[in-house]
């Protein structure tokens, strides 16, 4: 390095390097930090000054050291590799970093993000002599089993294709040739995108279908829409990795980016041999052939945890754009707002509430803001939908954090996990009573065009007979069960049905994991069949308890078991029930009959 052309360290405090003229210094570009080429991005700049928060560990740094501005932001590589990669905050591949330098990743080592030498077959989409504009797809990779990695014109290109190739190439190799007003451009199937700037798309929609899970309480009480977004705030072991991870292996999305933040090392390397063993239900396969994983462990500094959430959004993103339904998720945003707040520290900024720095929400809602339901740029109005969910650790479990109260301004669907229903097994832990979807009215409408009319009536009606059971429990708690009339005993026992019958669902079992739609519609008649059926006969003279203890109730306690190929069994055991009330109907007429 010359003396022309870089800037000297002047201050160290833990992630935060102040340097003094680096020559042309600007917000966000990113920077090689001492003769280590630790890397870093300028967040503020006072005059002569610039702050930048370092990636890598600063120990040893000291004044005096060099900074040189590498004159580009934070960006993402993107193109074919992406799928089953393992990465960290700024997209290093973590299994290269660690052959290349042990357990604990040496500083400075600059790793790509995707593999250079790699040879990918492309497969032409478009010949010589079409126009081409950015967006278009030119061509194809089959990136893994799963997915066809769709290659695009980058942003800024447009003209006539002059010539295209059919073959092996890696992915800086020229793959098409454009001529465009500006002379021939060579497309490669390497992008780079700028991680804080969210990617264009030619138009925003309305989400109009949900994200369909298979786990029932989503589904059925509290969906998302594709493009949709959702919090999933619970004290610590309610659940939210399990169901971060359930959506990951079940929601119908093309492709899952996860991003894990944890705060303690076992929990990012339970990520790291958790996830890339999950299989992925509908075709067998490992579901990290149609993932990504950003995974921040515990020995890396605050800093790329900071920058993870927007590499990852930028990936998932970048495959929206092909015309995919991506679904990304954040276990646990909280990880990163700490990270912020502790920049912000770091830079004397004026806290705000509980330390967090002012612009906490408007961060966070710019991050969110990047989920949505595009048509897509290019000539074949392809839709892609980005559906982002993000889970939140509340210290102590309390929803009036900072973290918590900026996420619920911006998402759309709230998932409250409670650590009573936890506690008490009843999984997923998601409270019934104060959880709640934006997106019901639009996801009520399509399933009862795709499953059936008679859905949004059973859906109302399972939430109010929740709602009174709620009531109900405050008088029972005071003056006992018996104070009840027999029409409110029969709520409280549809209630209990539709939470242990219906709302439980063990995530661990081969049947119950995933619950198709239909079975969810035919779950949740069958169980309010119950009462139905009973309120046709509550008004006559007969033993409630003949009612409860009825044998062919254990079938519906069951009925969630039953196969997604057996789906005929819940019409035998729903008119078994009607016999049977029917049954005690007619002998209450009989007695009755008889006594008068
Ligand atoms: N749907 C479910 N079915 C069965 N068991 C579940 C389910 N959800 C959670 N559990 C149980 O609860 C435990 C804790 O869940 P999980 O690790 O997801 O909690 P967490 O909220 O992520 O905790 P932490 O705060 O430590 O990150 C699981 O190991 C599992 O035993
Ligand atoms: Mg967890």
């Amino acid at each position: 390095m010359s003396a022309s052309n870089y800037g000297t360290i002047v201050k160290v405090a833990g992630p935060l390097v102040v340097a003094k003229g680096i020559p042309g210094a600007r917000m966000y570009d990113v920077v090689k930090v001492s003769e280590k080429n630790l890397i870093g991005e300028i967040i503020e700049i006072h005059s002569e000054e610039s702050y930048i928060q370092v990636y890598e560990d600063t120990s040893g740094l000291g004044p005096g050291e060099p900074v040189v501005s590498t004159g580009h932001p934070l960006a993402a590589e993107l193109g074919p590799g992406l799928i089953e990669s393992i990465y960290d905050g700024i997209q290093r591949p973590l299994q290269k970093l660690q052959e290349a330098s042990g357990e604990y990743i040496s500083r400075g080592l600059e790793v790509p993000a995707l593999n250079r030498e790699k040879l990918w077959v492309f497969k032409p989409l478009k010949q010589k002599g079409d126009a081409v504009s950015p967006g278009t797809i030119v061509g194809e990779v089959d990136e893994t089993v799963l997915i066809k990695h769709k290659i695009m014109v980058p942003p800024g290109v447009e003209g006539k294709i002059i010539s295209i190739t059919n073959g092996k190439h890696t992915i800086e190799e020229t793959v098409c040739v454009v001529e465009t007003d500006k002379g021939p451009v060579n497309i490669s199937m390497l992008q780079k995108w700028p991680v804080r700037v969210s990617r264009p798309y030619r138009q925003r929609i309305a989400p109009d279908m949900p994200l369909i899970t298979g786990q029932r309480v989503v589904d059925a009480f509290f969906p998302i829409a594709k493009g949709g977004t959702a919090c999933v705030p619970g004290p610590f072991g309610s659940g939210k990795t399990v169901i971060q991870h359930q959506l990951a292996k079940w929601a119908d999305a093309e492709i899952v980016i996860f991003i894990g933040c944890g705060e303690r090392g076992n929990e990012m390397t339970d990520v790291l041999i958790e996830f890339p063993e999950l299989k992925d239900p509908k075709s067998g396969q490992p579901l990290m052939k149609r993932t990504v994983l950003i995974a921040n462990t515990s020995n890396m500094p605050v800093a790329a945890r900071e920058a993870s959430i927007y590499t990852g959004i930028t990936i998932a993103e970048y495959f929206r754009d092909m015309g995919y339904s991506v679904a990304l998720m954040g276990d646990s945003t909280s990880r990163w707002a700490e990270a912020l707040r502790e920049m912000s520290g770091r830079l004397e900024e004026m806290p705000g509430e509980e330390g967090y720095p002012a612009y906490l929400g408007t961060r966070l809602a710019s991050f969110y803001e990047r989920a949505g339901r595009v048509i897509c740029q290019g000539d074949d109005s392809r839709q892609g939908a980005l559906t982002v969910i993000g889970a939140v650790s509340p210290p102590g479990g309390d929803l009036s954090e900072p973290v918590t109260q900026n996420t619920l301004r911006v998402v759309k669907v709230f998932w409250g996990l409670e650590a009573k229903l936890a506690y008490a097994r009843h999984f997923p832990a998601i409270s019934w009573l104060n959880s709640y979807s934006l997106y019901t009215d639009i996801v009520d409408e399509y399933l009862s065009e795709a499953v059936n009319q008679l859905w949004p009536g059973l859906r109302k009606e399972a939430m109010r007979i929740l709602q009174v059971e709620s009531e109900l429990e405050e008088i029972v708690r005071l003056v006992g069960i018996e104070a009840l009339s027999r029409k409110e005993r029969l709520i409280m026992e549809t209630a209990k049905s539709i939470r242990e019958d219906f709302l439980q669902q063990n995530s661990f079992d081969p049947d119950d994991t995933y619950t198709s739609m239909k079975k969810q519609f035919l779950l949740l008649k069958l169980v309010l069949a119950f009462y139905y059926e009973s309120e046709k006969i509550i008004e006559k003279d007969f033993n409630i308890g003949d009612l409860l203890s009825l044998k062919v109730r254990e079938a519906i306690a069951r009925a969630k078991y039953v196969s997604e190929n057996e789906l005929s069994h819940f019409e035998t055991i729903e008119n078994e029930l009607r016999e049977k009330i029917a049954e005690i109907g007619h002998k209450a007429q009989e007695i009755s009959g008889k006594e008068s």
